[in-house]
């Protein structure tokens, strides 16, 4: 969703505000602006597409000031424009705002401005803020704001920033998240952490209802009109996590980075042959009389908790369902008072997933959370906290979250199997061997680049691409899809081997490009029928698979072996070839691979 940023120092702002901004650019991308105190007087500029356009703009400005935010936008109400771009204003140009999240009553308020005599320029619902500020205003802007705030309906984080008070920048969060970083002679706002990287690793992240009043010596954070006193949130990332690093794009970074984020994770949470989740607090007892678990996620995440189910429901007989979060928060779900809900969420400020674990809380879940941002509103407002180790994650298309959730699902599905006694020793310790072999594991599909970007060459032509599996191997092949159709727009439909039969086969015609995975040895015979079922219509196959002999030659018109891995972990493995093959394919069909089309990182609104 948008990045938000504000600075307030004695450095010039602007450079401040545009790196923050290139830095959050992944949380949307199809407009950016800025708007900074100059001479006492506020000025700005904005821009349709992306941040260099706005930053061409800027290159003969002078504006040396040390007072101003910015914006990059992704459009949810109002077409990407220079004139819906952020800042929005007042009639007067006194008061500028910039918003991430949705004002679901903007309409109404709108209404009543105008009639006030209000002037609005955009399409958009962020611009009714800046008049409700400028309506209440009676020379105290803390006061205006909030007042104004009170009007809103909707989820939204906001930074304020009037040439009436050029000291300060005012922030304020309801369901969108915000952060304050605490610099040496200047403090810094923004939606998210990388923005603030270079300057300081010391912020207070903001909680629903909260006013950050920002001064270059001073912060002060007001809720309910009383002084909150903040705990100081150290930020342990090595700043150059968020970089590229060398790499021509974050996502192909992100892809190298598994092994490394899956030894970490692995790491956190395993001893030489014991897994200690202590972290979940849950007994014997209370594991033998869990009657379901229900996995909460969106997108990706999602994907992770169908493989979570699989494995689970195999080691420890416990039934698992697993739910989009925009439909478990609507469908009246069942549970009843101490039923576990687990949410995965690679950002942790999903609003979706957000909202699904306040539904689960009203109705007496107790919420585990798998989540790879500390400090995110899911890990604050989880019951307990299975964070993964993946270190940022800034390409759209999320793959090191994915694996490293993979990972901790799979150490959730052992402990939930000791507690409850329903798998071996033997079974279990095999297992935890082979996430320990793991790391190394991940590495080999990693050398297959040549050969990914040969195949990627061949595919980059077709509009529909088929993915199959069975068993784990069909959650994997959503997985698969969902990052082809992501960032190469090419149509991908990823399906249970079995069902082809009942309808898409129809599809298959000469030349019909179907990948088909396979890591589940025991599915073995009945995913070589499903493949010659899809050959004998002359689809053409593309086999990844982990059963370590040649005999599947003859059946595939591409073949990638990948080393026998235990077939819990073939999930971890497969998608890594399949993550670099629809990189390549997105290459070859000049998409940004980083910031694909109409999408953005971290979907804080509904
Ligand atoms: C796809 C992707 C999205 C996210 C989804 C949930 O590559 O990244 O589908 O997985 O938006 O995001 P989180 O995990 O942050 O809740």
């Amino acid at each position: 969703m948008c990045g938000l940023v504000g600075y307030v120092g004695e450095r010039p702002a602007l450079p401040i505000v545009l790196e923050g901004l290139r830095r959050m650019e992944y949380r949307g991308y199809d407009s950016a602006g800025v708007a900074v105190i100059v001479d006492g007087k506020l000025q700005w500029a904005k821009k349709k597409g992306r941040l260099e356009v706005l930053e061409a703009e800027l290159q003969t400005v002078d504006w040396p000031s040390g007072v101003g935010i910015g914006h990059s936008r992704w459009a949810s109400h109002g077409e990407p424009s220079d004139i819906n771009a952020h800042p929005h204003s007042d009639c007067n140009g006194h008061f500028m705002i910039v918003h991430n999240g949705i004002i679901e009553n903007f309409r109404e308020l709108r209404a009543e401005l105008e009639a006030k005599g209000h002037r609005f320029s955009s399409q958009t619902d962020t611009e009714v803020v800046p008049h409700l500020v400028e309506e209440l205003y009676a020379g105290n802007l803390e006061q205006a704001f909030l007042g104004a705030v009170k009007r809103l309906r909707g989820a939204f984080a906001l930074i304020l920033v009037s040439d009436l008070h050029p000291d300060r920048v005012l922030a304020y969060r309801q369901s969108s998240p915000l952060v304050v970083g605490l610099g040496d002679n200047g403090n810094f706002v923004a939606s998210d952490i990388p923005a603030l990287l270079p300057y300081t690793r010391e912020v207070y992240l903001l909680e629903d209802g909260e006013l950050a009043v920002v001064t270059a010596h001073e912060v002060r954070v007001m809720a309910d009109g009383k002084e909150v006193e903040k705990e100081v949130f150290h930020v342990d990332w090595d700043p150059l996590a968020a970089e590229k690093g060398g790499y021509e794009h974050f996502m192909l970074k992100e892809i190298h980075e598994q092994p490394q984020a899956v030894l970490a994770t692995a790491a956190a949470y395993l001893n030489e042959n014991s897994v200690n989740l202590a972290e979940l607090g849950l007994t014997e007892q209370a594991a033998r009389s869990m009657q379901k678990l229900t996995i909460v996620a969106c997108g990706t995440s999602y994907h992770a908790g169908l493989v979570g189910k699989y494995v689970i429901e195999d080691l420890a007989r416990l039934p698992v369902e697993v739910d989009i979060a925009s439909e478990f928060r609507y469908r009246k779900p069942v549970l009843k008072e101490g039923d576990i809900v687990l949410v995965i969420s690679q950002s942790g400020e999903t609003a979706d997933t957000l909202a699904a674990l306040r539904e689960a809380k009203r109705l007496g879940a107790r919420v585990w959370a798998i989540t790879n941002v500390l400090g995110s509103s899911v890990a604050r407002e989880a019951d307990a906290v299975l964070p993964t180790f993946a270190g940022p994650e800034i390409a759209v298309a999320s793959t090191k979250a994915y694996t490293t959730q993979l990972v901790v699902l799979t150490l959730i599905a052992i402990h939930l199997a000791q507690l409850r006694g329903t798998a071996s020793n033997e079974e279990l310790a095999a297992l935890v061997a082979a996430v320990h072999n793991l790391p190394a594991l991940l590495e080999e599909p990693l050398q297959q680049q040549d050969r990914l970007q040969q195949l990627a060459k061949t595919l980059t032509t077709h509009e529909d691409i088929f993915f199959i599996g069975r068993g784990l191997d069909f959650a994997g092949s959503l997985e698969a899809a969902l990052k082809l159709k992501e960032i190469s727009y090419i149509h991908a439909e990823a399906l249970a081997a079995g069902e082809l039969k009942h309808g898409t086969l129809a599809l298959i015609t000469q030349g019909t490009p179907v990948v088909c995975l396979l890591t589940q040895s025991q599915l073995r015979e009945k995913m070589e029928s499903s493949i010659e079922e899809v050959a004998a219509r002359g689809g053409e196959i593309f086999l990844f698979d982990t059963m370590g002999d040649g005999e599947l030659e003859r059946l595939a018109n591409w073949r990638l072996p990948l080393s026998p891995v235990h077939p819990v972990l073939g999930p971890v493995l497969a998608i890594i070839p399949l993550q670099m093959l629809a990189y390549f394919v997105a290459l070859e069909r000049g998409c940004d691979v980083d910031k694909p089309r109409n999408l953005a990182k971290s979907v804080t609104i509904e």
